[in-house]
């Protein structure tokens, strides 16, 4: 079974062919990110219009590769939403044409479920599964029995974890996209002989609370406040403020909110494995916190996390949403749904 999945939810075109599942016989991405770092976040309209040039290009190249001739492709997968709808429409309607000139299947696939996907590159996960994803829009928990069986269990409130790491980057003056940025200043910060005091400046709100939900608003003021209040204060100028400091301090607040809500569900629920998804899955701390928290609580859980390049958004794991949850749809239920839930259509 081979499948060539599309992926243009937001600044990236991608295509992907793969065989059987999970193996991967290319993956071709073209980014605009470079563009969107010049006005500090993506514009919608000019995504789009960038989108349009290259997917035909992308989709070329990702058959090249894959040494797959159009005609051995068995369906095409392609992301319906959640995600900027000029853009989606892009992957829509050159699914929906190639499918129509080669004759084959479409698979519609929610671009949130199909991060979860990306795990089944690291090997078969077993069900329960507990996931989180974490993406610049989207910050939700949910527990999985079995393909297509999902349970929401809790998100944010407001701010999106990627979101809250992209909008701290801006008020920090670090490009776009943010949670790199934050996380190779944070680095400095953390790799530096000075960084034995407890990273604690910012909250985590309601961490304590028995709920599996979050909130990240609060954060980008709290920094605000705090890079003012050590300005005027200290009168050390902005400009000189220790910038890597900040960076390590939000990445650690967004970071503990994010595991000791999840650790306390991996408890109460007790999954055969938990999965990490989403571009903020990419960062370093983050993965090395879940580690040692698994590890020193003694959970009885496989912990699953997707390379980093796997993480942020690419078109393997949509192929490979769409091959372990097949559903041959007509074409005229195939349409964008750019607010669609991790709980709507698979
Ligand atoms: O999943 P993704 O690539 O696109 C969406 O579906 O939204 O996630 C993008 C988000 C952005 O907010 C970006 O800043 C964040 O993932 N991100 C990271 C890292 N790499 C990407 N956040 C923290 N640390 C990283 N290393
Ligand atoms: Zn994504």
């Amino acid at each position: 079974m081979i499948i060539l999945g599309i992926e243009t939810s937001c600044d990236e075109t991608a295509a992907a062919v793969i065989e059987n599942g999970t193996k991967i016989l290319s993956n071709v991405i073209a980014s605009s990110a470079e563009m969107h770092a010049k006005s500090g976040g993506v514009i919608p309209e000019q995504a789009a219009r960038q989108q349009i040039k290259s997917i035909i290009p992308v989709i070329n190249e990702a058959l090249r590769i894959s040494r797959k001739p159009s005609k051995s492709i068995d369906a095409i997968a392609v992301t319906i939403g959640p995600g900027l709808v000029g853009s989606l429409l892009v992957g829509i309607e050159t699914a929906k044409t190639l499918a129509y000139l080669w004759k084959k299947p479409i698979i519609p696939v929610n671009h949130l479920v199909a991060h979860i996907y990306a795990n089944w590159l690291t090997g078969e996960p077993k069900f329960p599964i507990l996931a989180l994803v974490v993406s610049g829009g989207h910050t939700d928990l949910v527990l999985i029995r079995n393909h297509g069986k999902l349970q929401w269990l809790g998100g944010t409130r407001d701010d999106a974890a990627g979101e809250a790491f992209d909008k701290c980057a801006r008020l920090l003056s670090l490009p776009y996209p943010g949670g790199p940025s934050i996380s190779n200043e944070a680095k400095k910060y953390l790799t530096s002989n000075i960084s034995r005091q407890p990273l604690n400046m910012f909250p985590r709100p309601l961490i304590d609370e028995e709920n599996f939900d979050w909130s990240f608003s609060g954060l980008k003021t709290a920094v605000l406040r705090e890079v003012s209040s050590q300005s005027m204060n200290n009168r050390v100028p902005r400009n000189q403020l220790s910038i890597p400091l900040f960076a390590a301090e939000v990445q650690e607040a967004i970071v503990d909110s994010l595991v000791e809500k999840t650790v306390k569900a991996i408890k109460k629920i007790k999954p055969k494995s938990f999965l990490l998804a989403g571009g903020v899955a990419a960062n370093s701390r983050l993965r090395e916190k879940f580690l040692d928290k698994i590890k020193s609580e003694k959970l009885s859980v496989i912990f699953h996390v997707p390379e980093p390049k796997y993480c942020t958004d690419n078109a393997t794991y949509i192929a490979i949403c769409a091959y372990f949850n097949f559903k041959k749809t007509d074409w005229p239920e195939i349409s964008a749904n750019s607010e669609l839930t991790i709980m709507g259509q698979l």
